[in-house]
């Protein structure tokens, strides 16, 4: 007896049954989409891990930036070496701050602003430019936003 199905053929003795022939086929289009799905999962956990991996280093670079600049001889800041002093405010929790300074809205870009030219923002503030660059202001603000 011959079975005819959608142009599949299968006689009695034919290894393959158009039955298990679906199922095979089923079963690897499953395991072939699971592995699609697993190398994506592992893609995107790489790709969060190496964003994570270049953030903690602009923020460690940002803290040594502090030490570096001497912003601890004014201000208490969290997990700073030495930053005990007392002239200007604690930074602790600057990150959930509405205002920096009082002035200025707590944006990354408006405390970049601060951190390079103080003065420009509020004249008479007692805090100097200490001479960051840019990029420095950009690292050393990532930092403070980890204080929350
Ligand atoms: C000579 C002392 C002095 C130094 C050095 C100094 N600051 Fe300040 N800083 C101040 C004072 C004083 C204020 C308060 C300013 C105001 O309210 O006008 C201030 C305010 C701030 C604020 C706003 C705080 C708030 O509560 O809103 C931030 C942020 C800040 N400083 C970061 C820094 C960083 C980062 C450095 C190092 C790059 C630094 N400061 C170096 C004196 C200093």
């Amino acid at each position: 007896m011959t079975i005819e199905l959608r142009g599949w053929t299968a006689g009695p003795g034919s290894a393959r049954s158009p039955e298990t022939s679906w199922r095979e086929c089923l079963s690897r289009a499953l395991a072939s989409a699971c592995i699609a799905a697993a190398c994506m999962l592992i893609a995107a956990c790489e790709e969060q891990r190496a964003d994570a991996r270049s953030q903690s280093a602009v923020t460690t670079r940002g803290r040594e930036l502090i030490e570096q600049y001497g912003c601890g001889s004014c201000h208490t800041i969290p997990h700073v070496d030495a930053a005990r002093g007392t002239v200007g405010p604690p930074l602790s929790g600057i990150a959930t701050r509405t205002y920096i300074a009082g002035v200025l809205p707590n944006t990354s870009d408006n405390m970049v602003a601060w951190i390079r030219a103080p003065q420009k923002i509020d004249p008479r503030t007692a805090m100097p430019a200490v001479g960051a660059t840019d990029e420095e202001a950009r690292a050393i603000a990532a930092y403070l936003y980890t204080l929350k």
